[in-house]
């Protein structure tokens, strides 16, 4: 027993030895004790892989973190056992319902549907949640129709996957049968028109579609069938929000045009009654908020960061647009129109049902989220936490660097780091230890750091969101990852955030 403490005691101070000096830390490895080593990796492995689910187990305030330190009286009652201080509990938070964790997020285009993924990724990440993903390594697998082929999914880490997030077309059977009935069905859309200008430049229509007058948004506009007809197949000018959600393609072609109004009325019905909730990405806030009361998660897990790639904004000046051009397209795209309309009217009924306290809930979360935006802009090294007390509709938190980090960290960051989990927890479910396949040149984008997505890793993470995630995963010691003392602040070139 005392030999293979020793063992790989010794083992790990050679690993961390290489990683700090990787990290230009040397000076802090007085710092590090066998002890603490021991005791951090033995936990860090436990929980890692644990059968048992997180949520079931462990709070979900502190996702495998160190606790928050009791720096303030602001902190919340009722940790450790204390009296709870009298506070106006609404039955809106600080959740007291268990955070749901199955869902299913259809992510239709160019609809901010972007940096939904990314606070999914985030909430999915730090929970040790299953996403389903497609096993070829490519973001955009899963589209169209990706979840059909079983077997060409990552299998799920644990008995299913949790969350689906990445671009696919919804398809209910099969998302049922990856998450389990009780998973939880969300969506957004998008003004259509804004959806147009927006998409048009991005696709790269003027081309696609060989529209050759000066000005090709609007030459599209005049005549859409006229550009995108059949001979050429249906682009995604026609009800491309629909599609995402599963309209039949040949349900647009001219042939069905004397029963769009029956296909219009059928498919938001079967939307309505198959969704928990539809988003308006032009009320994004306000959706956030009924995101959150129906997920029963907390405020801290819908903080959000947009980034320059998610500029959803048109490169065309679409201000001048005549209304008769944009009737065009409120007629070429009717089916859109509809569900839009539907489902904004839908989003403010229920947010109306929601009562007085959402207003007041909504002006809190805008507070709080500039709050973020403006600390998280700051240089992490002089980045001293602040602490966001807990309120009817939150329950205490700090946003310190660590939660920075993962609020700013770029998707494709996520995704592999999702993947490289996922894998290292297949390899161990095979029976191999990967602890015993450790390089001994220490290289730290290697095994047991990571697995089959080193290389991606290092491309799309940041050194110190990866140091951030070895500690996560329990590899390296707080010490070694303290971001405070990491001064590596670049994103990896990826975009910077928006202000
Ligand atoms: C709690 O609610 C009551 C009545 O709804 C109100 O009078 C009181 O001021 C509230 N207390 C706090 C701490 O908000
Ligand atoms: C593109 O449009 C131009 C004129 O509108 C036409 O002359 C040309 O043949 C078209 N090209 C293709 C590939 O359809
Ligand atoms: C539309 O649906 C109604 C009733 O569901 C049906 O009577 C009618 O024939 C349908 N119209 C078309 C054009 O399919
Ligand atoms: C978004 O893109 C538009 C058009 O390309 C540009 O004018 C605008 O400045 C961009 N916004 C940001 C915040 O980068
Ligand atoms: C959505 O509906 C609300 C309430 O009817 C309306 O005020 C708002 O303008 C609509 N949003 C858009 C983008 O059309």
């Amino acid at each position: 027993m005392a030999r293979l403490w020793f063992r790989k005691c010794s083992r790990h101070v050679a690993r961390a030895a290489v990683v700090i000096f990787c990290l230009g830390l040397s000076h802090y490895l007085h710092f590090l004790s066998c002890r603490s080593m021991e005791e951090s990796t033995l936990s860090g492995r436990k929980d890692a892989f644990d059968a048992n689910r997180p949520w079931a187990t462990s709070s979900i305030s502190s996702p495998g973190h160190a606790p928050l330190p009791r720096r303030s009286e602001n902190l919340s009652p009722g940790d450790e056992g204390e009296a709870p201080q009298p506070t106006n509990r609404s039955h809106h938070g600080p959740p007291t319902c268990r955070p749901k964790t199955k869902l299913a997020f259809i992510k239709v285009h160019k609809a901010a549907s972007s940096t939904i993924m990314q606070i999914l990724q985030r909430f999915g990440y730090l929970r040790k949640l299953s996403f389903v993903q497609h096993i070829s390594r490519d973001v955009n697998g899963l589209y169209p129709h990706g979840l059909s082929k079983p077997n060409f999914l990552m299998p799920p880490q644990g008995e299913s996957h949790d969350i689906l997030t990445y671009h696919t077309v919804y398809d209910r059977p099969n998302i049922e049968r990856l998450l389990t009935p009780d998973a939880k069905f969300v969506t957004i859309l998008r003004e259509p028109f804004k959806h147009f200008a927006s998409a048009f430049p991005f696709y790269g229509y003027k081309k696609i579609l060989n529209v050759t007058a000066p000005n090709p948004l609007e030459a599209f506009l005049e005549n859409p069938g006229f550009y995108d007809n059949l001979n050429r197949g249906v682009y995604k000018t026609k009800s491309p929000m629909a599609m995402d959600l599963g309209l039949p393609l040949r349900l647009l072609s001219p042939s069905y045009q004397n029963e769009i109004a029956n296909t219009t009325r059928q498919f938001i019905n079967k939307i309505s009654q198959e969704f928990d909730l539809v988003m308006i990405s032009d009320h994004f806030d306000e959706s956030l908020v009924l995101f959150k009361r129906l997920m029963c998660w907390d405020l801290k897990d819908i903080l959000y960061y947009k980034y320059n790639n998610y500029n959803y904004s048109s490169q065309y000046d679409t201000s001048k647009i005549s209304q008769k051009l944009r009737d065009n397209h409120k007629e070429w795209d009717a089916l859109d129109y509809a569900l839009y309309e539907h489902f904004n009217d839908t989003l403010w009924k229920k947010i109306a049902m929601e009562g007085n306290s959402f207003v007041q809930e909504l002006a809190h979360f805008r507070d709080v989220e500039l709050k973020m935006r403006v600390h998280c802009n700051s240089d992490y090294s002089a980045l001293e936490p602040i602490v966001i007390s807990e309120t009817p509709w939150n329950s205490a938190f700090q946003i310190d660097s660590e939660y920075c980090t993962w609020a700013k960290m770029f998707h494709l960051c996520y995704y592999y780091l999702i993947r490289d989990r996922n894998s290292r927890y297949q390899t161990t479910l095979k029976g191999h230890i990967a602890d015993e396949k450790v390089q001994q040149d220490g290289i730290f984008y290697s095994s047991p750091y990571c697995s089959t997505e080193c290389e991606n890793i290092k491309k799309e993470c940041s050194l110190h969101e990866y140091v951030q995630h070895c500690y996560l995963e329990g590899f390296l010691t707080k010490s070694q990852s303290s971001s405070r003392k990491i001064k590596f602040l670049s994103h990896g070139g990826k975009p910077l955030p928006l202000e």
